[in-house]
């Protein structure tokens, strides 16, 4: 790579763009990011044209030669590109809000990463993912993926597993959003925690917490049965845990281990809520219309402190340090997503791992983290053999596969249950899923 990155972001209408924004400007000294291309469809133009506006504004208040451009045309974009992101979503959040509210109909998780809302989101969203592949191998064969969009663990399964390109990173929030929140549990500078992260995304575990290199984690574990203390992200409410099950488990939880563990009340609160305020996707849609509007002020030239009430706080930092640390060669510790490699011994070594890994300019380099704890092997386990048939139903658009994949996940309460939310899913998403409905061509 030579002076001045081009980076390309899938997705740039997002209202999360002026997060990965405010990150270029922060590190520009050591990350000159020379272009910006942000990149969307003809539905997201409007969206995409006032955060762009807004992107620009920041760069220039930051008197940064930063070019940003805006595109309908994905293929411009990645041409010669140094780093792709991506943080799109199949279908807007009109289909996040049918994720969450039809499994809830049959009393069963309605969640956008998690049970069937996270298969369904993973069917929309694979196909895309290896088409921008196909792309990036004839446009920038040099280029990172970055991944951001979700259900990470899945789609990251799939591009190691379906598509021919290597240089593959998914990212989440979640585990930097963890580290910020011990930190503020402890009182402490968030540079002085390191936490041993081991698992899958959304089902990672730390397996270790510590403070200045001395282990914190029993005095973490107590504190996380507080309900105030449970959840490390805006869009879980934590509700505190079992002293004696978290105490014997033995290792940290994430946000997401709430609907595992808790799946009952956690389905509980889901339909209160969606009966009381709407689902998740149609707060956020609320949420959405204000960031907007605040976005369109010619007068705003930051990233408004608002869009840390979205669950994805922290992801320009943990973006943004990502790409600094192989554009670097910093060799740091981050948690990603990537190929196992043997990192956790029991999961397979081609699969994909959310774990601590050493950043260098040849990607991540998984830490070696032995077994997982008896206590939490199985359900690991479980989710990774999910996400595989997963994967594999949404590239082949093959039915019984699907009811497979639904069945197998934890939060699925029988396999004919999992059939017809199969069945009424399809039917709602069919639009985005037409490796499902179209005919094969002869
Ligand atoms: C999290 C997750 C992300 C997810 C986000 C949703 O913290 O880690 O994967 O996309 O929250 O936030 P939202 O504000 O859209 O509900």
């Amino acid at each position: 790579m030579t002076e001045g990155i081009k980076i390309a972001t899938i997705g740039g209408g997002s209202s999360y763009t002026p997060e990965l924004v405010e990150g270029f400007i922060k590190r520009y000294d050591e990350l000159p990011v020379r272009e910006l291309w942000l990149v969307d469809i003809e539905e997201g133009k409007e969206k995409m044209e006032i955060v762009g506006n807004l992107a620009k504004r920041m760069v220039q208040k930051a008197g940064l030669p930063i070019d940003i451009h805006l595109t309908l045309d994905r293929r411009e974009a990645l041409k010669g590109a140094d780093f792709v992101t991506t943080q799109f979503r199949v279908g807007l959040l009109d289909a996040r809000a049918k994720d969450e509210r039809i499994p809830l109909k049959y009393g069963v998780l309605g969640q956008e990463t998690n049970g069937p809302g996270g298969l369904f989101k993973g069917l929309r969203t694979i196909p895309v993912i290896l088409d921008i592949c196909r792309d990036m191998e004839e446009l920038c064969p040099d280029a990172w993926l970055i991944n951001f969009t979700n259900p990470a663990g899945m789609v990251t399964e799939a591009v190691l597993r379906y598509a021919n390109i290597k240089k593959v990173v998914g990212l989440c929030n979640v585990p930097i959003g963890i580290e910020m929140g011990v930190a503020k549990l402890l009182d402490v500078d968030h540079s002085r925690i390191r936490i041993d992260f081991a698992g899958l995304n959304h089902m990672v575990y730390g397996l270790d917490v510590y403070l200045d290199g001395v282990s914190v984690k029993d005095k973490v574990i107590e504190m996380i049965t507080d309900p105030n203390n449970s959840s490390f992200v805006k869009n879980i409410e934590g509700l505190g845990w079992e002293p004696s099950f978290v105490k014997a488990l033995g290792v940290l939880t994430c946000p997401y281990h709430m609907y595992y563990y808790k799946s009952r009340e956690m389905v509980e609160k889901d339909l209160k809520k969606a009966k009381e305020e709407g689902t998740r996707a149609e707060v956020v849609q609320r949420l959405e219309k204000e960031l907007f509007e605040l976005y369109k002020d010619p007068n705003l030239d930051i990233k408004p402190p608002q869009l840390e009430e979205r669950g994805g706080a922290y992801y320009s930092d943990a973006a943004v340090r990502l790409i600094h640390s192989i554009y670097t060669d910093r060799r740091d510790i981050q948690p990603v997503n990537t190929m196992n490699r043997g990192a956790i011994a029991s999961i397979p070594d081609d699969s994909a791992v959310e774990v601590s890994c050493v950043i260098t300019k040849d990607g991540p380099k998984p830490i070696a983290m032995g077994d997982l704890p008896v206590p939490v092997r199985g359900l690991v386990q479980q989710i990774k053999s999910f996400e595989r048939v997963a994967a594999e139903a949404a590239v082949t658009g093959d039915y019984d596969l699907t009811v497979l994949a639904m069945t197998i996940n934890p939060l699925s309460p029988s396999d004919t249950i999992a059939k017809q939310i199969v069945d009424d899913m399809l039917e709602a998403h069919k639009e985005h899923l037409p490796q499902f409905f179209n005919e094969v061509q002869a």
